[in-house]
């Protein structure tokens, strides 16, 4: 039995679709069974309940050769790092008590910094829980840069490309298509042991103003220009769009790190440089929402 966390997300939900396809028992976690039903068709055990609370995560985890796990991204909460801390601890003491042997967590690049990358602190304090776990516990977390798909929320509340982050500054971006393929290959194969990490870096780096360019033409609006926002102005976008204060203020820390040079440590070479071009992804995802 395979567990998947965040199984009605974007990883989640593919990872598990993957494996099950390679004829794997799968059991998928989320907070309400309509979300899993699709999972659940394909031959998918649902665990519904959630993942802040020890005995449920135990239960779901049983019986578990592996877990996919993950720090939900919740929007309403009112102190994110405390509702991650919450639901890491929650997760720790329930791979134990499940006796669970292997781990996949999805991590992020600039969690070698937790003073100062925003959402992203809270990925890294897991990390270092998880590496505190017991010697029989394998645990890969795979850090993963930011999502190309962190572009259709930018086109639906600016429709633009639009970040605090300075126009010339390189970043990569990784499809989670990419991301959930190598998380299916490791679950596959569990050919990771003690406690490692793997950056995933996407295609290649690129400037803001490429971003933009290039979503632009692929949606057939070649004349929007990438915005570059105050931090304060960013952050109000994101409260009107519904966000906690506390996620909204760490979401435009994790920018303001990226712009002082706090953020990116990982390494390419062959297995951290995935496949998926911005100009493919905006070809086959953003042109058919947005042309
Ligand atoms: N976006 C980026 O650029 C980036 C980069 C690196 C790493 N990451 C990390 O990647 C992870 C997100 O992966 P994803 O994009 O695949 O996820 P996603 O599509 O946003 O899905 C998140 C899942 O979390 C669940 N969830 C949300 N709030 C919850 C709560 N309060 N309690 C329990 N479950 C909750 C949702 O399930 P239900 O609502 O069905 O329960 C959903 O399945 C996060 O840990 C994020 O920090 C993101």
């Amino acid at each position: 039995m395979i567990t998947i966390t965040g199984a009605s997300g974007k990883i989640g939900s593919k990872t598990a679709t993957a494996l099950l396809k390679n004829g794997k028992s799968v059991r998928v976690i989320g907070r309400n069974a309509q979300s899993l039903q699709h999972l659940k068709e394909l031959g998918a055990q649902i665990a519904v309940g959630n993942m802040s609370e020890v005995d449920f995560l135990t239960k779901a985890f049983s019986n578990s050769e592996a877990v996919l796990l993950m720090l939900p991204p919740d929007k309403e909460t009112s102190d994110f790092g405390a509702f991650q801390d919450q639901v890491g601890e929650a997760q720790c003491e329930a791979i134990i008590n499940a006796g669970v042997k292997n781990i996949v967590f999805i991590s992020s690049q600039g969690v070698h910094d937790v003073l100062h990358t925003g959402t992203v602190k809270g990925l890294g304090r897991q990390e270092l829980r998880l590496n505190q776990l017991p010697d029989e516990v394998n645990v890969l977390s795979i850090r993963a840069e930011g999502f190309m798909e962190n572009l259709i929320d930018s086109l639906k509340l600016f429709n633009t490309i639009a970040t605090p982050l300075r126009p010339e500054v390189k970043t990569g971006l990784i499809a989670t298509d990419d991301i959930a393929d190598f998380a299916v290959q490791r679950l596959l194969k569990l050919d990771f042991t003690g406690k490692s990490y793997q950056d995933l870096l996407g295609d290649r780096d690129y400037s803001q103003t490429e971003i933009a360019a290039i979503v632009g033409a692929a949606i057939g609006k070649p004349q929007i220009e990438y915005v570059q926002y105050a931090y304060e102005t960013y952050k109000n976008a994101l409260l009107k769009a519904g966000i906690s204060e506390s996620r909204a203020t760490l979401i435009t820390e994790r920018y303001k790190s990226i712009n002082d040079g706090y953020f990116n440590e990982g390494v390419r070479n062959n297995i951290s440089t995935t496949q998926t071009s911005l100009e493919d992804f905006a070809q086959n995802i953003l042109s058919p929402m947005f042309r």
